[in-house]
């Protein structure tokens, strides 16, 4: 699909969760529509689904497109604000920050460690509080901008095995409705559901079982991404969209809650 939509040019977006999967689809689709891109991970991820920074990079730039890559655990709140401090340093501004960083963990109940409950949280919902906070005030004070955070229906709706990944994701979202209630007009902060599977790496590797016709490749996801950024932050702002299959290139969002 061609994209015609306006060009985000001279924008500044961080990536995080740009070593593979959606975020990696994401840092390559907002390179192409012509931000510059900030594409993170950890330095030391899970080698098993493949993809870092470095090779996210990589790509953008041999398309011809803008990106550096750093490193940071979400997990690590000094890491995160590192990050910040990184990316001003290196940038005139910040427009957006997309979050598809995330620890996903499957386990019964039964067998679901306190640690791995732990991890999830501070992945998943610590870390973004701590980066959503400091984030709201530097792009509060340089013109405003988006904060995105992928979350998912396991938020809402029990699944075996997710009690922690739903739990955590849970937490993100009323994080994120409470933040918006108080960005000042220029912030938007929002919760972006690609409403169902996603064939990422990670996915195709774990559940070689199911049959993935028609399910949406990250690209599909990252595009309606892109459809959000364009739009006013102030009218994201406090939303929860839910990627529509029927319309790769438009979102549709739930009423506000
Ligand atoms: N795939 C799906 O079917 C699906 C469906 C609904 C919602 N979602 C949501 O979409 C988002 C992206 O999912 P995905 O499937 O693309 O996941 P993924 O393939 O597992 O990728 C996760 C990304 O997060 C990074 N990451 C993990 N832990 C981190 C940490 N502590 N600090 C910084 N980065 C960390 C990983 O990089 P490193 O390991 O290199 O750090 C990787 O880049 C998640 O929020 C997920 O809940 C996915």
């Amino acid at each position: 699909m061609t994209d015609r939509g306006p060009a985000l040019t001279r924008q500044t977006v961080i990536v995080l969760g740009a070593s593979r999967g959606i975020g990696r689809a994401v840092a390559l689709t907002l390179a192409a529509a012509g931000a510059t891109v900030v594409a993170v991970a950890r330095s030391n991820g899970d080698i098993r689904f493949g993809g870092t920074v470095e090779s996210t990079v990589s790509e953008i730039l041999a398309a011809g497109g803008s990106a550096s890559g750093l490193n940071c655990d979400l997990s690590e709140e000094t890491q995160i604000d590192g990050l910040l401090d990184e990316v001003l340093a290196a940038h005139a501004g910040l427009d957006a920050i997309v979050n598809c960083a995330a620890r996903l963990t499957s386990a019964p109940l039964a067998d679901l460690s306190a640690d791995d409950w732990d991890e999830s949280f501070r992945v998943n919902a610590r870390g973004p509080f701590l980066l959503t906070k400091a984030a709201m005030r530097v792009m509060a004070e340089h013109g405003g901008g988006h904060i995105v955070h992928l979350t998912g229906s396991g938020a809402h709706v029990a699944s075996h095995a997710r009690i922690a990944t739903g739990a955590s994701k849970a937490a993100l979202e009323r994080l994120v409705i409470g933040a918006a209630l108080e960005s000042d007009e220029s912030v938007g902060v929002s919760l972006f559901d690609p409403a169902g599977l996603v064939k990422t790496e990670r996915a195709a590797i774990l559940r070689p079982d199911l049959d993935w016709t028609g399910v949406p490749g990250p690209s599909e996801i990252a595009r309606a991404v892109l459809s959000l950024l364009r739009r006013d932050p102030a009218a994201a702002n406090g939303q929860r969209f839910v990627f529509d299959p029927s319309r790769p290139d438009l979102i549709r969002t739930e009423p506000d809650r």
